[in-house]
């Protein structure tokens, strides 16, 4: 975490008057309104850009390009990171927003009416994937999605624990199994199958087949979004999963540590691979805030996954903090975006799921590479 608050000016916008659209040569009609840019302490400046019209992702790279170079010109901006989002083309097959958040019942079995599936996916275990796949469905939720989360992670689910649901789902007269539904959100996880005990001794092969298979025998029915908790590691049954899946993202989790980052760019490097864009990494476990005093302690190392997120030049999504809330929380059954809203935790996490929101709904919309 950043040592104050970060610094939000609408007067950055005004910088941005007049940017041309290289299309037509006409003035960018900026949403105002829509758009955000704030500046941190660290000369960091994220956002994103709202236009009201449609872009060809052409015209969005130039003027993008052209806004990081006026934004770089102000005093204390080391660098900048912004999202060009556009209206959808009149040619974008894409359904209006009023069909996208009627959720269809839950009937069809399998991935056919999800609009996007992504994965949460961390290198190493334990570092709070599961955490961050859980409150990032329930954000989505939140800001009006309709969400499934599928719990992947066969050698340690979570979702029992983290839901605190320990009863079988029903099997539809389709023989499909039907996801429970929590918080909203439909979910399904192998903890809910099997006995922990048993998951021990599953392959990597036989992971990644019966993953697939779940994702297939689910009556998901109709989803914006499908978050998946992915096994942790980069082996052959991520990879599988990864290419089966039909990923429109992927997010990374790591924690500061150099062992854990390792690990993260691996993960990085195995979406790359197979054409999965990279939607971007969550450092995890940043700071300690000390509860009685608020002084930030950075246990594990600080900005270690902002580093490497620049240099694999893939946006940085931001810093969750070690919070006790988080864990107990958890363990009992509520995430922190719910038990404890305005903690440091759960609105890092709604910022994040904000983002990765913004990023699916649009296209367009991207990270752009570091400032000059
Ligand atoms: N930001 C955090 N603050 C406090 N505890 C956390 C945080 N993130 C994760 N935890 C706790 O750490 C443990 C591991 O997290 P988990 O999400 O299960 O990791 P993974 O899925 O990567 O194995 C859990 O007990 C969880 O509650
Ligand atoms: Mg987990």
């Amino acid at each position: 975490m950043s040592d104050g608050p970060p610094r939000t000016d609408g007067s950055l916008l005004d910088l941005l008057q007049g940017l041309k659209n290289p299309a037509d040569g006409q003035p960018v009609p900026l949403d105002r309104k829509a758009s955000r840019l704030t500046l941190d302490p660290e000369g960091t400046l994220t956002g994103q850009l709202a236009v009201a019209a449609p872009l060809t992702r052409e015209a969005a790279a130039r003027i993008e390009e052209e806004a990081i170079r006026r934004l770089a010109t102000i005093p204390g901006v080391r660098q900048a990171r912004i999202a060009i989002v556009a209206q959808a083309a009149a040619d974008d097959d894409s359904p209006s927003p009023a069909d996208r958040t009627a959720p269809a019942a839950a009937s069809s079995a399998g991935l056919a009416e999800v609009r996007s599936v992504i994965a949460v996916a961390s290198g190493k275990g334990g570092v709070g994937k599961s955490t961050v796949a859980v409150n990032l469905a329930v954000a989505l939720a939140q800001g009006g999605l309709a969400v499934g989360l599928m719990d992947a992670d066969i050698y340690g689910p979570s979702l029992p624990l983290m839901l605190d649901r320990r009863e079988k789902p029903r099997v539809d007269a389709d023989r499909h199994l039907v996801p429970i539904e929590v918080f909203g959100i439909r979910t399904m996880s192998m903890g809910y199958l099997i006995d922990a005990d048993k998951a021990a001794i599953w392959r990597g092969p036989m992971v990644a087949g019966a993953v697939a298979q779940l994702l297939a025998d689910v009556a998901w029915g109709g989803l914006d979004v499908l978050v998946v908790d992915m096994p942790p590691g980069t082996g052959d049954a991520q990879l599988t999963l990864a290419q089966k899946a039909d990923l429109a993202g992927a997010v990374i989790v790591s924690t500061p540590q150099d062992l854990a980052l390792i690990d993260a760019r691996r993960a990085v490097a195995m979406f790359e691979r197979v054409g999965v864009p990279v939607l971007g990494i969550v450092e995890n476990m940043s700071a300690f805030v000390c509860p009685q005093c608020g002084h930030e302690a950075h246990l594990f190392g600080h900005g270690g996954a902002a580093r490497e997120a620049a240099e694999r030049k893939v946006p940085f999504l931001g810093e969750v903090p070690l919070e006790m809330p988080v864990r107990i929380s958890a363990d009992k059954g509520r995430p922190v975006v719910l038990s404890h809203p305005d903690s440091h935790a759960a609105r890092a996490l709604r910022n994040i799921a904000e983002q990765v929101g913004t990023r699916l709904a649009n296209p367009l919309s991207y990270i752009a590479e570091e400032a000059p």
